[in-house]
C-alpha cells in the first residue's frame, strides 16, 4: 500500500517518531500509542517512520491506512493477516518451508476457532504471500469471530517467531464506522477484548477526528481509556515552518517567515503556499488568490473539508451559515442567533455539532474556528 507515502523527509517531528519507536523498542513493556491532530498535520509521515524504523529493528510491522481504502471487516482482517504474514515468512527463508508452516499455523487457529471457512497462504509469482478466505463462506461466519481471527494470528505469529507485532492503524476513527455491521456489536468493546488478550503485539493508531479521538482514549467511560499512551501532533515551530518552507520553494528566510505569520506551523498549508507562490506576487496575495480562486489549492480544499464533515447531514445550510456567523466574529450565542436568523434554543446543538468535527471550539465562553484557513475561506467566499 505505496499510496499516500510522504514524499519528502520529514522536517522535525524527531521527538514524536523517537518516542514512538523507544517506548515500542524494549519486549518487556507492552504499549500503545494513539496519535492525534487536525488533518495533513503529520501523523501519516510521523507514522511512516516509526514504520521504516522499527522494521529496521526487526519488528513485525503492519501498516493499514484507513483513510485511504475504506475496508469491510473481512478485508480489513485479511490485510491484517496477509501482513504479518509477509513480514514472517521472511522470517522462516525458503519459500517451501514458509508455506508450509504458514498452512499449518493457519488450519490449527481454523480448528481452535471452528471456522467454517478455509484460511489459505498464496504466494504470487514475486513470491509475496497473502491470506485467502474463501468470501461466500465468510459472509455466513460471524463477523466477530473473522476480526478476532485477525488479531489471534498476531498473536500466534507473535509467539511463534518470538518477534514482537506491531500493527500500525492509520485514520482509526475509520474503524469505528464499522458500527454500521450490526453483528459486530460494540466495535470498541471488541477492540478492548482484543488489546486485553494480546500476546507480543502493540498497536499504534492515529486519527483527524480530533474530538472523537479524546472521547476514545482519554475520556474515563471510553471502553478503551487508558489502554493507549495518547500524543498530540503539533502545528511546526516556526523555524522548523520556514525550513519546511523554503525546501518546498527556494525563497527566502523573509519570505518564509510571512508564510508562516499567515497560516502557522500547518505543514500542509506552508507546503500549498510555496508550491503556488508565483515571481510576481507577494505571499499574501498568492494566499488570497489560492483561497479565492474557484481553482485555488487551498479554496478546493476548504471546499472539500466542509463538505466531508457537513455534506451528508442534513442541518449543512443552517452549520455553514452558523460558521460564517462565527468567522466574521459573531462569537456568542446571541450574537450568531442574530446573525443566523436562527432560534437561539436551537444554536446549542448546532454548535455542538460543529464542535464535535472540530470545526468550532468554545475560548473564553466565546466560539472561534479552530482553523484560521477556513475562517477566511469564509469570510472571503460567497457560499
Ligand atoms: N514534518 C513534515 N515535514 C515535511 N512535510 C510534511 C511534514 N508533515 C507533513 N508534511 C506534508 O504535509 C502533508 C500532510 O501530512 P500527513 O502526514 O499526510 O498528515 P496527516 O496524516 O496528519 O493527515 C503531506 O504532503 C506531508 O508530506
Ligand atoms: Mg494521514
Amino acid at each position: 500500500m505505496i499510496v499516500g507515502k510522504p514524499s519528502v523527509e520529514p522536517v522535525d517531528r524527531q521527538q514524536e517518531i523517537s518516542e514512538i519507536v523507544s517506548g515500542l523498542s524494549p519486549s518487556r513493556r507492552n504499549v500503545n500509542y494513539a496519535l492525534l491532530g487536525h488533518r495533513r498535520i503529520g501523523k501519516t509521515t510521523i507514522l511512516w517512520k516509526v514504520r521504516q524504523k522499527l522494521s529496521q529493528l526487526g519488528f513485525n510491522v503492519v501498516y493499514l491506512d484507513l483513510s485511504v481504502y475504506k475496508l469491510t471487516p473481512v478485508e480489513f482482517a485479511q490485510a491484517v493477516m496477509s501482513q504479518i504474514t509477509e513480514n514472517y515468512a521472511k522470517d522462516l527463508g525458503k519459500l517451501n518451508k514458509a508455506t508450509v508452516t504458514i498452512a499449518n499455523l493457519l488450519r490449527t487457529l481454523s480448528k481452535l476457532r471452528k471456522l467454517r471457512f478455509t484460511l489459505e497462504p498464496s504466494v504470487d509469482e514475486r513470491g509475496q504471500f497473502s491470506i485467502a478466505m474463501k468470501p461466500e463462506l465468510v459472509e455466513t461466519e460471524d463477523l466477530p469471530k473473522v476480526l478476532t481471527l485477525a488479531f489471534d494470528y498476531a498473536n500466534e505469529v507473535s509467539k511463534k517467531s518470538k518477534r514482537r507485532v506491531v500493527i500500525i492503524i492509520d485514520e482509526f476513527p475509520t474503524i469505528a464506522e464499522f458500527t454500521r455491521y450490526p453483528k459486530l456489536g460494540n466495535i470498541l468493546e471488541r477492540f478492548r477484548s482484543i488489546l486485553e488478550n494480546r500476546a507480543n503485539v502493540c498497536y499504534v493508531v492515529s486519527g483527524s477526528r480530533v474530538h472523537f479521538m479524546r472521547e476514545v482514549f482519554g475520556s474515563g467511560d471510553s471502553p478503551l481509556f487508558g489502554h493507549f499512551v495518547v500524543r498530540e501532533v503539533k502545528e511546526l515551530a516556526e523555524n522548523d515552518a520556514v525550513e519546511l518552507y523554503m525546501k518546498v520553494h527556494n525563497a527566502s528566510a523573509a519570505e518564509a517567515k510571512s508564510a508562516y505569520a499567515i497560516v502557522s506551523g500547518h505543514p500542509y498549508y506552508l507546503i500549498m503556499l510555496a508550491e503556488n507562490r508565483r515571481p510576481e506576487e507577494k505571499i499574501d496575495q498568492t494566499y488570497r488568490r489560492i483561497l479565492t480562486s474557484s481553482t485555488g489549492a487551498l479554496y478546493l480544499y476548504v471546499n472539500y473539508i466542509l463538505k466531508e464533515d457537513l455534506g451528508s447531514s442534513t442541518k449543512e445550510t443552517r452549520l455553514l451559515k452558523i460558521l460564517r456567523a462565527i468567522a466574521s466574529g459573531h462569537n456568542t450565542v446571541s450574537a450568531i442567533s442574530e446573525f443566523t436568523h436562527l432560534r437561539i434554543t436551537s444554536l446549542p446543538y448546532y454548535i455542538q455539532e460543529l464542535e464535535r468535527y472540530d470545526l468550532v471550539r468554545r475560548s473564553d465562553g466565546t466560539y472561534v474556528l479552530t482553523d484560521t484557513v477556513v475562517r477566511d475561506y469564509l469570510t472571503s467566499n460567497q457560499l
